[in-house]
């Protein structure tokens, strides 16, 4: 490997050949290098089909870059603008920083359980771990973090709202904007209609948008924590033992025999909430949307085109940076 690059390396600074007579081809043959053009029944050329671009591909290279930050931090001067997101979850807390142009600039995740169907259940811990974090990404970023945004998942009461945002200001930030998830997912995704389903660790969101509007939302106490119960069950495994097996593309075959029902019953709840809407795509975000040919079983059941984009468990910390309307 490492002499393969120094080959390159060495390829990129060599100086450049002069060219001379001999360099030059005398004649270059013309149907060597081009791909004789396509022609009709009538003998005409057919122009060709340009590659065919994925309506997420934009947002897969942003999500790329956010993984890849989250593991090398990119590094920011001291006058560089940032935006920084605070998702807390029912199974993991997630800090994303973007600049002022959302290019990624570093991330933290934790896993933790401090949230239960969108409701904080451990005030005290959600804070330490939120501040260990800020204090994780501002000793890596040599700066102070001083706002976040936060998001509420669809279908929480004010008063919960309203302790999400506390547990964001007791870790010492403040909070500039509090959006809701859905909304948070689609600018990410780039999309204006369609359905938004955020299966997370214990809550399924489901989002109706039309012309870029939230339309229609709904929470469902459903997520990854009941694949990993059912995986528990049939597998005679602890709790613990069983979340990790799930994780673990090894264990794919497996996993997807004995999850594909709940699925299939997660999937009976999104056709419940969006009928009587004009939905013509569903986008799958969250953690549990890792599992491997989960859009399949969503795909085949509800007979609605589903869409997953790269990564989806960063989709929503990612969209809610880029909603910080006040600079770091
Ligand atoms: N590769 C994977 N395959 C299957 N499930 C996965 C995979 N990676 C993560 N998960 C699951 O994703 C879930 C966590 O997702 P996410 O971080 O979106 O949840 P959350 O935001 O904390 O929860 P919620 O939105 O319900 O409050 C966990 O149940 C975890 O087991
Ligand atoms: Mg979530």
């Amino acid at each position: 490997m490492a002499r393969k690059l120094s080959r390159i390396l060495l390829g990129v600074n060599d100086p450049p050949k002069k060219s001379s007579k001999q360099d030059v081809p005398k004649e270059t043959p013309k149907e060597v290098s081009e791909e004789a053009p396509k022609q009709d029944s009538k003998g005409k050329s057919v122009p060709k089909k340009p590659a065919k671009k994925s309506i997420l591909d934009d947002a897969n290279a942003f999500i790329m870059d956010m993984e890849k930050v989250m593991k090398r931090p990119r590094a920011v001067g001291k006058d560089d603008k940032l935006k920084v997101g605070v998702d807390l979850g029912t199974s993991n807390i997630v800090v994303a920083v973007l600049d002022e142009n959302n290019k990624p600039v570093a991330g933290e995740l934790f896993s933790a359980n401090v949230v239960r169907d969108g409701i904080v259940v451990e005030y005290l811990n959600a804070v330490t771990i939120l501040r260990k974090l800020k204090g994780k990404l501002e000793g890596t970023l040599n700066r102070e973090l001083l706002y976040a945004a936060t998001a509420i998942p669809s279908g929480i009461s004010t008063g919960n709202t309203k302790v999400i945002q506390n547990v964001v200001e007791a870790a010492e930030f403040q909070v500039s904007n509090v959006v809701d998830e859905p909304t948070a997912a689609s600018e990410v995704l780039k999309i204006k209609n369609g359905a938004v389903v955020d299966v997370g660790g214990g809550t399924t969101g489901i989002s109706i948008l039309q012309d870029g509007e939230v339309v229609y939302s709904a929470d469902e106490p459903t997520g990854g924590h009941h694949l990993s119960l059912v995986v528990a069950g049939a597998l005679q495994m602890d709790y613990e033992a069983a979340e990790k097996y799930k994780v673990d593309i090894k264990n794919y075959n497996r996993v997807f025999t004995l999850v594909r029902p709940v699925v299939e019953k997660m999937a009976d709840i999104v056709v419940q909430h969006i009928k009587g809407f004009n939905v013509n795509e569903i986008y799958l975000v969250g953690g549990t949307c890792c599992l491997k040919d989960i859009e399949k079983i969503f795909e085949k059941y509800t007979g609605i085109k589903t869409i997953k984009p790269h990564d989806p468990l960063l989709v929503t910390p990612m969209g809610i940076a880029m909603n910080d309307t006040k600079f770091s």
